[in-house]
């Protein structure tokens, strides 16, 4: 069955990157010029999903607002002529009733998050995206997972190596047979201690999920950090369907950590056709001599 529904969990307080997120949703930060939630959504749409359905909290109007007519705007560059820019903005507006907006009422995890999603997606296979990862690559990230899960069925999740000691960060793999980019997923833990973790494959914020899942996440059990943890929900399909990680091909940024915010702005800027040349020059200029 075709993947059609995308689910964001966007309610997070984004308290990593204070003070940008103390008045905008941490989902509106900007790389280039278009912000994470934007990357996220144009993926889903990239893969074929019809429906976008965020889990959202107080706070996040401006993600509503960022996802319908802005009509003020539209009329003033209308009046001004300014004829490229409105067309693009209304570019990739999804369709009327394609988003769907649901509130996780409450902080308990992100297992809970997409639980609150479960009966907008009902009984068929959906994706999953976390905005703060962006990955910069050939195929979109979640294209790469729907175009496996039309081979494998089951679940399938996107997975990349991470230093050892990085391992707490994640939820990591018990890994089985290995048929060239797909591993077999044996198991998964939330964010083990370096010292115990099965392996360093570790997943990023892109899962194609069955709906086998939503029993366990039903059970609404607490795992590591006392959350109702998404990976804990995902262990229970081990064995009940086919699931595997996806080695994908491209670049991934975790944004909600600075570094990885400010390096994912430098990688967009150098692979984009009108700024690449530009920033590459900036940079050069702005690194120490000894440095370049
Ligand atoms: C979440 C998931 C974790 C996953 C990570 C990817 O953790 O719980 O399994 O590896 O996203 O970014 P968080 O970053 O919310 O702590």
């Amino acid at each position: 069955m075709k993947v059609r529904k995308a689910v964001f969990p966007v309610a997070g307080l984004g308290t990593r990157s204070l003070p940008a997120t103390k008045a905008i949703p941490k989902e509106m930060l900007p790389v280039v010029d278009k912000p994470l939630i934007q990357y996220a959504v144009e993926e889903a749409k990239a893969a074929g999903c019809e429906q976008f359905i965020f889990v959202t909290g107080r706070g996040k109007t401006a993600l509503e607002d960022h996802f319908d007519h802005a009509y003020e705007l539209e009329a003033t560059l209308e009046r001004r002529g300014k004829t490229r820019e409105l067309e693009a903005l209304k570019a990739w507006l999804p369709r009327e009733g394609q988003v769907v907006y649901t509130r996780q009422q409450e902080p308990l995890g992100l297992g809970h998050a997409v639980l609150c999603a479960r009966d907008i997606v009902g009984d068929e296979p959906f994706a999953v995206l976390l905005p703060d990862d962006i990955v910069l690559s050939k195929t979109p990230c979640l294209q790469q997972l729907t175009a496996a899960h039309d081979r494998t069925g089951g679940s399938v999740v996107a997975v990349m190596d991470v230093p050892r000691d990085q391992t707490n960060r994640y939820g990591i793999l018990q890994p089985g047979g290995v048929d060239g980019s797909l591993t077999e997923i044996l198991g998964l833990v939330e964010k083990p201690d370096p010292a115990v973790a099965p392996s360093t494959l570790s997943i990023i914020g892109r899962y194609v999920l069955s709906a086998e899942i939503w029993p366990f996440l039903e059970e609404r059990k607490k795992g590591a950090g006392g959350e109702i943890q998404l990976t804990d929900a995902m262990a229970r399909l081990v064995g009940r369907v086919p699931f595997h990680g996806l080695r994908f091909e491209g670049r991934r940024f975790d944004c909600g950590e600075r570094l990885g915010f400010l390096e994912a702005n430098v990688a967009f800027g150098l692979s984009r056709a009108d700024t690449g040349g530009p920033l590459a020059g900036i940079i050069q200029n702005l690194l120490p001599k000894a440095a370049q």
